[in-house]
């Protein structure tokens, strides 16, 4: 199949100036922006809220999407899609009524995706596929960028795309931490269609645009 997405994550930007840091990824070629969002309850980290998001919406026109790692979700999901978000993505591990939390999330009129930790079985999805329209498998624990590619998730993400075919559901599946050029090909080729990239997007030497073009090249 064609390429997949490259998501930009804005997690490691120069929140001094995000409105041109999202600007800049738009600018590079990302599909989408993510907006991680800590509580320093669930991770032990702590990063913007619905705000922020709604003061950089008007700096791209790619779709932004909320990636919440916070303990109790439910009570912002309305508030993200407020902001701007077109997919809220919610920790499976943080959702004990995740059925009902992916059902609000679209009656909100936003897709609804749920967050996979890397020690956390794809059996909690196996029943809310009708409800999902993305399933993000966590490459790294999460908190932070910059950290290091777990390449035992590929076996996941692969479990997680003959899950999908199965189905007959369109459940996107998306990676999440340590993706750069030496790890997308494979995160790729086990089924992952958009891959979220941090730090080897923000931090590239030769700038964003450089670097989501050695993603994509990396790829070929
Ligand atoms: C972890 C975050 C990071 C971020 C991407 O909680 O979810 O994975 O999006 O960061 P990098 O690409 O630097 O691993």
């Amino acid at each position: 199949s064609d390429e997949p997405v490259i998501v930009g994550s804005v997690l490691g930007a120069d929140y001094a100036h995000l409105g041109n840091e999202v600007a800049s990824l738009t600018a590079a070629g990302v599909g989408r922006i993510q907006w991680d969002v800590m509580d320093r309850r669930f991770v032990p980290n702590m990063t913007f809220g619905p705000d922020v998001v709604a003061a950089c919406r008007k700096y791209s026109n790619m779709p932004f999407e909320a990636h919440l790692m916070v303990q109790d979700p439910d009570p912002m999901l309305a508030d993200f899609v407020a902001a701007g978000c077109e997919t809220i993505i919610v920790h499976a591990e943080t959702c004990p009524h995740l059925l009902r939390t992916l059902a609000t999330i679209r009656e909100l009129g936003a897709q609804a995706g749920v967050a996979v930790n890397p020690s956390t079985p794809l059996d909690f999805v196996r029943y809310v596929l009708d409800h999902l329209d993305e399933i993000v498998i966590m490459t790294v624990n999460p908190g932070f960028g910059g950290q290091k590619y777990i390449p035992a998730m590929e076996e996941k993400v692969s479990e997680m795309r003959a899950l999908v075919g199965r189905s007959g559901r369109a459940v996107k599946i998306e990676v999440d931490g340590g993706i750069s050029t030496a790890t997308a090909k494979a995160a790729w080729y086990a089924g992952a269609e958009l891959l979220v990239a941090g730090s080897a997007v923000l931090s590239h030497p030769g700038g964003k645009k450089a670097a989501v073009a050695e993603l994509h090249r990396a790829m070929a």
